[in-house]
């Protein structure tokens, strides 16, 4: 089997491609030769060095990695109900840059017919965290005025279209022109493209009293303002910091990272007693030995999935041995959907 291995943190170089032997599973286990690998923002992070979940989980040399579809080629003594031959997506935290991988059984799932490999590959890891910050953090009413950032994004494209099946007004901001039209066709009721329009003042005129819901892996530049944008019992869901990751061929610049997190603001108490706001915070890749997490959001969103209420995002695929400009490619802030790489079997 093949994989990508980060020897030590830094820039695309460090994404290593190299030859293993080949994987058995245990008795609870799959064994999946992977057709196609969803590629996370978290993943770059990783490979910047800078995910704190793949220093406590792994450390390095790490194959980054959270979502994958393939064919089962072998099954544990114990799987009864999965078998060789059968189509899955599943869910691993790391190792999914690989042409092999081993996951928990439960980590599996048959792959739905509406999925290719390639949009299986690029649906459970953004679907699940869109699902996490909004159904188990944020609790949508149906009405609620909800502001997702970065909205054309992966987890943004699920949770645009997660916040209007549970009945939102949900408005898309995006960072780029090319992006509006892809938010609107998710089904956002406005969309806001920063690069073009005053944000905050945009945000103001469709929501005048704040918003219910404000969901944001931004960080720094957007966080105080999300906060202050919020109408009383709102709520502020915060999972992620991305605009502090300014990089220079892939490594992070420290001093802009040192400043930004000096900068990032930091709640009170008091403040959030007085005006009736929560901000609540997640990394789902710490959540893995939750298993009612995991199987309740994929059962509920393949669900919505076989009934057409939701989509996978749509997806841009790199071979397998181009990782390191699918990561450019993301880090550059301008693509739409997923990027996934493909491994060339099925
Ligand atoms: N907490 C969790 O459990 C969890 C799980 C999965 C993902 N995440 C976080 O969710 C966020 C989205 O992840 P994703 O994989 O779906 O990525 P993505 O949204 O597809 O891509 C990142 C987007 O963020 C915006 N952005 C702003 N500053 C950026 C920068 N310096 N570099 C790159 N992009 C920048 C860009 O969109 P606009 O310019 O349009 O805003 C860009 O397209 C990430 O911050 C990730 O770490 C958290």
């Amino acid at each position: 089997m093949r994989k990508i291995v980060i020897h030590k943190p830094g820039g695309y170089r460090q994404l290593v491609i190299e030859s293993h032997p080949d994987l058995e599973p245990g008795p609870d286990q799959v064994l999946i030769e992977v057709a196609a690998i969803g590629i996370n923002y978290a993943d770059c992070v990783t490979r910047m060095g800078l995910y704190a979940s793949a220093k406590h989980y792994v450390g390095y040399p790490v194959t980054p990695g959270f979502e994958v579809a393939g064919v089962i080629s072998s099954v544990g003594t114990a799987v009864t109900d999965l078998r060789p031959g059968m189509a899955v997506l599943a869910l691993t935290r790391f190792n999914g840059y690989a042409t092999q991988i081993v996951v928990p059984r439960e980590q599996a799932f048959p792959l739905p017919p509406q999925l290719t490999m390639e949009t299986a590959a690029g649906f459970p890891a953004v679907a699940l965290t869109a699902w996490f910050a909004l159904f188990e953090l944020a609790h949508p009413h149906p009405g609620d005025r909800m502001l997702v950032h970065s909205a054309a994004g992966g987890v943004g494209s699920m949770l645009v279209q997660l916040g209007v099946i549970a009945g939102c007004e949900v408005t898309g901001v995006v960072g780029a022109a090319h992006k509006v039209e892809a938010v609107r066709r998710l089904g956002a009721a406005a969309s806001i493209d920063k690069s073009t329009t005053d944000l905050w003042k945009t945000a103001e005129a469709i929501a005048p009293g704040g918003y219910d819901i404000i969901l944001d892996a931004n960080g720094v530049v957007t966080l105080r303002e999300s906060y202050r944008h919020l109408a009383p019992v709102g709520k502020l869901v915060v999972y992620g910091f991305h605009s502090m990751l300014q990089t220079r061929d892939g490594v992070p610049r420290k001093l802009r990272l040192a400043v930004d997190y000096l900068r990032t603001p930091r709640f009170s108490p008091f403040d959030l007693t007085t005006r009736n706001r929560s901000v609540l915070g997640f990394n789902l890749s710490f959540l893995f030995d939750r298993k009612t997490i995991l199987s309740g959001g994929m059962h509920a969103l393949l669900q919505w999935l076989e009934q057409g209420k939701l989509a996978a995002p749509t997806v841009t695929a790199y071979p397998f041995e181009a990782v390191a400009d699918a990561h450019r490619a993301l880090e550059s802030g301008q693509t739409v959907g997923k990027l996934v790489l493909t491994c060339g079997q099925t």
